[in-house]
């Protein structure tokens, strides 16, 4: 199944829909948290303030914009409440453990080091995807004339990678070599992710 293919699934499914919301709401809350968590105490920047700060709203707004469709919210990030909860909840973290590995055996770095340059490369594959991804899905809400709008993500995901290549820049010269092997891992586990939404919704739309 296609992305843009599943998403029309999804959008046309209310219930659906509202835990495709919760989903990508859980999705940008744990990388709001993970960028606070990459900050370092004293250096942390006003781009890093700006980006957690942007991370979190979209988790919000995305949560508030399942009352739109559906009056049974999602309460919280519960499993019920999620489309393919355990691909969902291993996608992120397999990204930071694989990209930590990576750069490991392609830098020595202190740990602080460490958790900045992870904090770079997998926030960036993480924008690559939204840039991708989010316009995809509101082609797919203005064709079926939804309610949700995503527009204004959209917007802000745009900004975060200019801001991450710039930060990449000032990292490493080569942070291009090294971000298309990022890339590719986080490829892989997005198919992996699509792959396993792809198969719950099935499985609904059969039982
Ligand atoms: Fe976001
Ligand atoms: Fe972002």
């Amino acid at each position: 199944m296609t992305l843009h293919h599943l998403l029309e699934r999804i959008v046309n499914d209310h219930e659906t829909h509202a835990k495709w919301l919760n989903t990508l709401s859980y999705m940008e809350n744990v990388g709001a948290r993970k960028i606070s968590a990459c900050e370092h105490p004293t250096e942390v920047n006003l781009i890093q303030l700006k980006h957690a700060a942007e991370e979190h709203r979209h988790a919000h707004y995305l949560k508030k914009q399942i009352l739109k469709i559906t009056s049974s919210s999602c309460e919280n990030y519960r499993k019920e409440y999620l489309l393919a909860s355990l691909s969902t909840r291993q996608y992120l973290h397999s990204l930071d453990i694989k990209t930590c590995k990576y750069l490991q055996q392609n830098f020595s770095l202190t740990k602080e080091q460490l958790r900045y340059a992870a904090y770079l490369f997998v926030t960036y594959a993480i924008e690559v995807r939204a840039d991708e991804l989010y316009p995809v899905y509101q082609e797919v809400l203005t064709r079926c004339g939804s309610k949700v709008m995503v527009k204004s993500i959209i917007l802000e995901e745009e900004g975060h990678l200019e801001e991450m290549i710039h930060q990449l820049d000032e990292f490493c010269e080569a942070w291009k070599i090294h971000a298309e092997h990022i890339l590719k891992i986080e490829n892989d586990l997005h198919q992996q992710w699509i792959k396993s939404i792809s198969e719950e919704i099935l499985k609904t739309e059969h039982a």
